[in-house]
């Protein structure tokens, strides 16, 4: 496993990623979908806003924890789910939950992980979330509910956005398929990552093969076969259920309009993620970041906004918080830090991101983040 004496940006994990994975793999953690469009808006769209520098303010004592859900964190951060942690490295979910719960903040599981949610939450340990695809057969959907209930689970995280099953051109190039399609090109590709298959998927092989998704509720289709099937139908008025089904906080992700997060917080969820998957699903969606505010004028008096899409920088988590979220999600950020450096990679990840934070409040001359509002972000001049 490489040091992580060469990463000093979150952009810095993306070459090291790109050396470790096989392209198949690699493409899918970095890429997006379609012409990415929407994943590179998600970028922009934070360099269109300037921060308020002050000056000779004193600076000495700073705090850039979040009280989130009664819950002090010590940083405004919340790993998002990333199905293919756990084959970017071996167990990487655990390794993801583990460095969360280091740093203070919570890390979300994703339904289509390759490690069991029971094993993530004992050895990850900290404030684990449960990401949820729902399938058409609701009932083995609640199934996996409950076992996110009796693990532990603080938080369902219903995702909203993705109840479409499309697949994406890279991964039909690159021969990354349900089932695997072993072709003389795919085959290269892995042959010459030897550290990738020595070190994430031999250890998987000694312990009884490839993992599958033992915690997506598959259905069956046309002909009887269990396949991983979306849910085209499920709406609004399957909501009632899932909310009397989970006690706990539940969080609808991918909202991004005003009407959509008026729904969710009639519907009594405790609270939405601004999201567009990363630009994963849908290349004519806006950015995250211009979404939000129209949506915190909505709700933000009634549930708890968090934001992601983009955020590479520090700078951009307090942008973020300024426009009125109440928490930062990220995902490619700590996905490819773990493809490029493993576990330590990870809390060098989160490490340099809580590093930016202090220094963008220390710029900005306000001592506690919770603070941050719109007063100190405006447009950049054209
Ligand atoms: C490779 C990859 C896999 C993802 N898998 C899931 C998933 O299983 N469930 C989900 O709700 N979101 C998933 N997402 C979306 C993330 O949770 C998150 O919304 C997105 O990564 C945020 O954008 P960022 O990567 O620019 O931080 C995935 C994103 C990526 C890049």
């Amino acid at each position: 496993m490489r040091s992580t004496d060469s990463y000093f940006c979150i952009d810095d994990f993306v070459a090291g990623a790109r050396r470790y994975l096989p392209r198949m793999m690699f493409d899918f953690a970095a890429g997006a979908v379609f012409d990415d469009v929407t994943f590179r808006r998600n970028r922009s769209a934070f360099q269109r806003y300037i921060l308020k520098q002050r000056v000779l303010v004193d600076m000495s004592t700073r705090d850039i924890g979040i009280d989130l859900f009664g819950k002090r964190r010590d940083l405004p951060l919340i790993i998002a789910p990333t199905g293919p942690a756990g084959m970017v490295r071996y167990k990487g979910e655990v390794a993801l939950a583990r460095q969360a719960a280091a740093t203070g903040i919570p890390f979300t599981l994703s339904s289509a992980s390759s490690t069991p949610l029971e094993e993530v939450a004992r050895d990850g340990g900290g404030d684990c979330w449960f990401q949820l695809y729902v399938s058409p057969d609701l009932p083995r959907s609640y199934e996996v509910v409950r076992r996110a209930e009796t693990a532990g689970y603080e938080a369902l995280v219903l995702t909203v956005d993705s109840n479409f099953g499309h697949a994406r051109e890279r991964d039909l190039k690159n021969g990354l398929t349900i089932p695997y399609g072993l072709n003389r090109r795919n085959a290269f590709d892995l042959l010459s990552h030897p550290g990738w298959l020595t070190t994430t998927v031999l250890p998987y092989l000694m312990r009884g093969g490839i993992p599958g998704f033992p915690n997506f509720a598959t259905a069956r289709d046309d002909q009887g076969n269990e396949r991983f099937l979306k849910f085209p139908g499920f709406n609004w008025s399957h909501l009632d259920e899932l909310r009397s089904a989970w006690p706990r906080k539940l969080i609808l992700k991918g909202i991004l309009t005003p009407e959509d997060a008026r729904r969710a917080a009639d519907a009594g969820a405790d609270a939405i993620i601004v999201s567009n998957h990363g630009g994963n699903v849908f290349d004519a969606a806006p950015a995250t970041l211009d979404a939000l505010p129209t949506i915190v004028e909505a709700v933000g008096d009634r549930m708890t906004v968090i934001v992601d899409g983009g955020v590479r920088r520090g700078s951009d988590v307090v942008t973020a918080m300024a426009l009125g979220a109440d928490a930062v999600m990220i995902g490619r950020a700590t996905l490819l830090a773990l493809a490029a450096a493993g576990e330590p990679g990870v809390k060098c990840a989160l490490d340099i991101l809580r590093g930016e934070i202090d220094h963008t409040l220390a710029m900005i001359g306000q001592p506690e983040l919770a603070r941050v509002d719109d007063s100190i972000v405006s447009r950049a001049p054209a």
